[in-house]
């Protein structure tokens, strides 16, 4: 089967399925000082959003009490973009599991590339994972490939390799946790431009058929998601999430504006 049948013949079958109910994740990375995230927070707070979109802000850790304390009751979910590896103890500058639980975290991200670039092991993005499960918290998995991968045509490897290295001998998902995995092409990260909708679907459809051989069909559908980063905003949100293979998108630069956040999330809503 040539690869742009078997994309299709992936997609069809899904077609007649509900569509996937839309979901943002605002990444503000190291972009804001805790005061300003708070006021940013406030600010999301008191943006109208459709009740359709499931939005999560994962601000930097210190930011976590005050944003997670803004964000309480309104439906928005707070996430962390990193957790140790570690149980609590001796261990300088990480933050465990246990106590992103604890400040209300519901989600984290896990293998983003600027941490990969740091020097992050698929061994090490492994074990993020299973903690991750281990404390029902949902991992935002982040794979992508670099500039250089595309171009010599290695992109799928790599990207199923870092799925695959990520998700083999997990733990099922727990039931009140999701699994979401961001394709994020290196290159596509803000600045540099997004990837096209052709791309990132033909991607996504990659990562979809690797997750049903992991995890096997129903459980790959019913509790992991796919959703795509890079370079994201309001005029190009609906052109990467059609719902039946990529039901929504990771954030940074547009997401620390509550403007351009409120939105991405209204034009999704409304899709
Ligand atoms: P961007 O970042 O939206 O600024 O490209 C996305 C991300 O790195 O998660």
């Amino acid at each position: 089967m040539s690869k742009v049948t078997m994309k299709l013949s992936t997609i069809t079958s899904r077609q007649g399925i509900v569509p996937l109910r839309p979901f943002v994740a605002a990444n503000w990375k190291m972009y804001l000082p805790t005061k300003q995230a708070i006021e940013l927070a406030k600010a999301v707070r008191r943006s109208t959003r459709p009740p359709s979109v499931d939005v999560t802000i994962c601000p930097s850790y210190p930011a976590l009490v005050g944003v997670g304390a803004v964000l309480k009751g309104t439906g928005i979910a707070l996430g962390a973009q990193n957790l140790a590896t570690a149980s609590p103890g001796a261990s300088t500058g990480q933050v465990s599991a246990d106590d992103l639980r604890q400040l209300g975290c519901q989600y984290v991200i896990v293998g983003h590339s600027e941490l990969r670039a740091s020097g992050e092991t698929d061994r090490q993005i492994h074990q993020k994972m299973l903690v991750a499960m281990n404390h029902h918290l949902s991992p935002i998995l982040c794979v992508g490939e670099h500039r250089a991968d595309r171009r010599q045509r290695r992109h799928q490897r790599v990207v199923t390799q870092q799925v695959t290295r990520a998700l083999t001998n997990l733990p099922r998902p727990h039931r009140s946790t999701k699994l979401f995995i961001a394709y994020e092409p290196i290159w596509a990260i803000s600045p540099g431009g997004p990837a096209t909708p052709a791309d990132a679907l033909e991607m996504a459809d990659i990562i979809h058929q690797t997750i049903i051989s992991i995890f096997g069909k129903r459980l790959a559908e019913s509790s992991i998601r796919i959703i795509y980063g890079g370079s994201v905003d309001a005029t190009n949100v609906t052109s990467f999430v059609d719902r039946k293979i990529i039901s929504g998108v990771l954030v940074g630069a547009q997401s620390i504006s509550a403007r351009h956040l409120r939105s991405i999330i209204n034009v999704l809503g409304s899709k």
